[in-house]
């Protein structure tokens, strides 16, 4: 993945300024991917503000015309603050309790996509006594029988929605503040093949269909979530947004609602961003060689619970023999490990290791407090230039 020499220039004085670790986000170059994910009219576009909620994305994804997926009262208070207005989000997540539902409500938000009985009866009991009406989908877990064919490849029971066997005994004419406008479903993670997107979404329609025919409403919109993929190592192509495109265009047709609508994190906002993480030292052990870096799974917690590196680069040009290493970061546990990488082999201390695709699920999905390592600093580069947004913060920021 190549970087443009005006980031890299940046990134040059970052590191000659700085020793903790820190990310970047390259705006011009997201603004750039983003206005072509939204030059189409086959799919409404959501931002699903958990891959990264910093400001400046938030702002950059309200100005493409992106609209929010917010599963949190943080993240809706964080989109609320950039000035994008509650008509223009979706509140999506198994934990919606009936408080945090009404504080959505009173935020002036509309549209919901329920996950249990309870947060339709909540949800119906909050908006009929303010007299108003919302728009509602209803978030569908499917399972494939024993020996038939899985499109998913495993029946993993998430939390995530219901089966259509508890949606159907609902009787919808019981929640009269509720407009059920269509179904959610999303059960797959970080694909990168159009064709096998194509394939599972077409093997979820049938029975889609048949719980709106139980449940007596036409399915006007389908939202098919997230999980369109990024590539995490050379060995993987990008997924093409206009493959993508074809499929859901097929979709639609095949499926014969007005609207579909995903909720794109990774794929929006992924290879925006940059980790660059100071290297304490090589050393070699058991025949094996380590890098020791000052930034792990504090900052970077994915390749631990995903078991998926973000890639690895050298800051500086070296043209020594690439050999293989294992990263590891500065917490006493052998979880934090930022995986196997071919680098240069004349690195030493004072290298900085630049991990890509850090643009999602980067800062806000890690583990900052253990043992008490600086917080990792942002950094916005926009308009050919590099902007602070919170300097690297030691633990006494935190720590009371
Ligand atoms: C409901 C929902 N929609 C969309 C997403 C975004 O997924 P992705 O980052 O794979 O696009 C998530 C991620 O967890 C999600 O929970």
């Amino acid at each position: 993945m190549p970087v443009s020499g005006a980031l890299l220039n940046a990134f040059d004085t970052l590191t000659q300024e700085r020793q903790e670790p820190c990310f970047v986000y390259d705006l011009d170059s997201l603004r750039k991917h983003l206005d072509e994910l939204m030059a189409q009219d086959v799919v409404k576009l959501w931002y699903a503000v958990k891959a990264n909620p910093l400001s400046a994305v938030i702002d950059t994804l309200a100005a493409a015309g992106f609209d929010f997926d917010v599963a949190s009262s943080g993240e809706l208070n964080q989109v609320l603050s950039q000035h994008v207005g509650a008509q223009r989000i979706l509140n999506t997540g198994p934990a919606k309790s009936r408080q945090q539902l009404g504080e959505f409500l009173d935020a002036g938000v509309r549209t919901f996509v329920l996950e249990s009985i309870n947060q339709v009866r909540w949800l119906n009991e909050l908006a009929y006594n303010q007299g108003i009406e919302v728009d509602v989908l209803l978030r569908v877990q499917l399972r494939w029988p024993e020996g038939e064919r899985n499109p998913l490849g495993g029946n993993t029971l998430t939390p995530f929605g219901l089966a259509p066997e508890q949606w159907q005994g609902l009787y919808l004419a019981d929640y009269p503040a509720l407009n059920c406008i269509g179904l959610h479903i999303f059960q797959w993670g970080n694909m990168l093949d159009a064709a096998q997107l194509l394939h599972l979404w077409q093997s979820m329609l049938a029975p889609l269909q048949a719980l709106c025919e139980r449940l007596g409403f036409a399915m006007q919109v389908l939202d098919l979530g997230g999980g369109l993929g990024v590539p995490y190592d050379s060995e993987s192509s990008p997924l093409k947004w206009q493959d993508v495109l074809g499929a859901l265009r097929d979709i639609k047709r095949q499926s014969g609602v007005k609207e579909l609508w995903m909720e794109l994190g990774r794929y929006a906002v992924a290879q925006c961003g940059y980790y660059l993480d100071p290297v304490i030292e090589q050393k070699t052990n058991y025949g094996e060689r380590q890098l020791i870096v000052a930034g792990g799974i504090n900052h970077l917690l994915r390749p631990a619970v995903a078991g998926q590196n973000f890639p690895a680069q050298l800051l500086r040009r070296s043209t020594a023999e690439q050999v293989n290493y294992r990263i590891h970061g500065p917490l006493c546990t052998a979880l934090d490990s930022l995986g196997q990488h071919s680098l240069p082999e004349d690195i030493d201390e004072h290298d900085w290791l630049v991990f890509m695709q850090a643009g999602a699920y980067g800062f806000t999905e890690s583990m900052p407090f253990f043992l008490c390592h600086s917080l990792a600093g942002e950094y916005v580069f926009e308009h050919g230039t590099l902007r602070v947004v919170r300097e690297p913060q030691p633990a006494s920021f935190y720590l009371r």
